[in-house]
């Protein structure tokens, strides 16, 4: 299924706490912009960093980006006054609110319950404002299913993956590289979970961030696994990762022409034949309906891009 949705191919995390950074963000060419609550957020830092990010969002210039914020998860003593300040504050300059660590369908339904209530004390379009769901240890993971359907606000699955590392004891601290131990991808599985859970309720899915902020050769090798995949998108922590991964979460010039060729063709041998033919060839290649599906998916991601 094609996740429809906003361009979330590069989404930059924006430290709340940090008013040049929230300047900057405004010009740096990311399709989402989430400005920080929770781990870029020292705690008494935090009532500051709320303020500050109402006044960015309320004072605008952010063009066609994704507007989010990602405030506190529920086992903290933050999360309702985050939520309360930021959607009451700016929420008409609110795109999605980002909810991390999330463990089950009820933290969901919490923030959605939460969302109405303020949009309806506002007088605001109730349920405009969406949700991502940031899957960060193995409660997350084993009910991501339930996560993905919890409320129609849910626009995306995220994968978090140095606090889930941290969760299960992975004995490594290189966030999202391949272990040297393990003959294997060790994030293959988690991956394909949360694409699985994802595209069942057609969500996007969304890898998280590289931290090594300066090798963009190795940001690119892995957020080409996750793209391989289906991901629609990743973090990027540093301006300097915006363009890979603009790059990567498009598909590639030759695969987009191929896509389009295909709709094409398929599209005329059919309507040549009343709409009756089924499996036709385009050069040497036989193409059918699912060909048809599979060259849609492509097509709508690089339209998306504006290739
Ligand atoms: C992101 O929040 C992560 O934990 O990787
Ligand atoms: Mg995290």
């Amino acid at each position: 299924m094609v996740a429809a949705g906003r361009p979330r191919r590069s989404c930059l995390a924006v430290p709340g706490s940090s008013l040049k950074m929230l300047d900057k963000a405004r010009g740096l060419p990311a399709d989402q912009v989430f400005l920080d609550l929770e781990d870029a957020v020292a705690p008494l830092a935090k009532p500051a960093a709320r303020k500050n990010v109402v006044a960015a969002l309320k004072e605008g210039g952010w063009g066609g980006k994704t507007r989010v914020v990602r405030v506190n998860d529920l086992t903290t003593p933050w999360t309702y006054r985050d939520v309360v300040e930021v959607v009451e504050g700016a929420g008409a300059g609110l795109d999605c609110v980002m909810l991390p660590k999330v463990q089950s369908a009820s933290h969901v339904e919490w923030l959605d319950l939460t969302l109405t209530q303020i949009e309806k004390a506002l007088g605001l379009e109730v349920g405009r404002i969406g949700i991502e769901a940031q899957i960060e240890n193995a409660a997350g993971l084993v009910n991501v299913d339930a996560i993905a359907g919890a409320s129609p606000r849910v626009e995306t699955i995220i994968f978090g993956p140095a606090d889930f590392m941290a969760s299960i004891n992975m004995r490594s601290l290189a966030v999202g590289a391949l272990i040297p131990e393990y003959p294997g991808d060790p994030y293959h599985y988690i991956l394909m979970r949360l694409l699985m859970a994802a595209r069942m309720h057609d969500k996007q899915a969304i890898d998280g961030p590289f931290l090594q902020i300066r090798d963009v050769d190795g940001f690119r090798e892995v957020a080409r696994r996750s793209a391989a995949l289906g991901f629609d998108g990743k973090w990027v922590l540093h301006p300097g990762q915006i363009e890979a991964a603009n790059e990567v979460y498009s598909p590639a010039q030759e695969d987009y022409d191929h896509a389009e060729l295909i709709l094409d063709a398929y599209e005329h041998y059919t309507s040549e034949a009343g709409g009756r033919r089924g499996a036709v060839m385009l050069g040497d290649e036989m193409i059918d309906e699912a060909s048809r599906k599979m060259a849609l998916v492509i097509a709508a991601k690089g339209r998306a891009a504006g290739m």
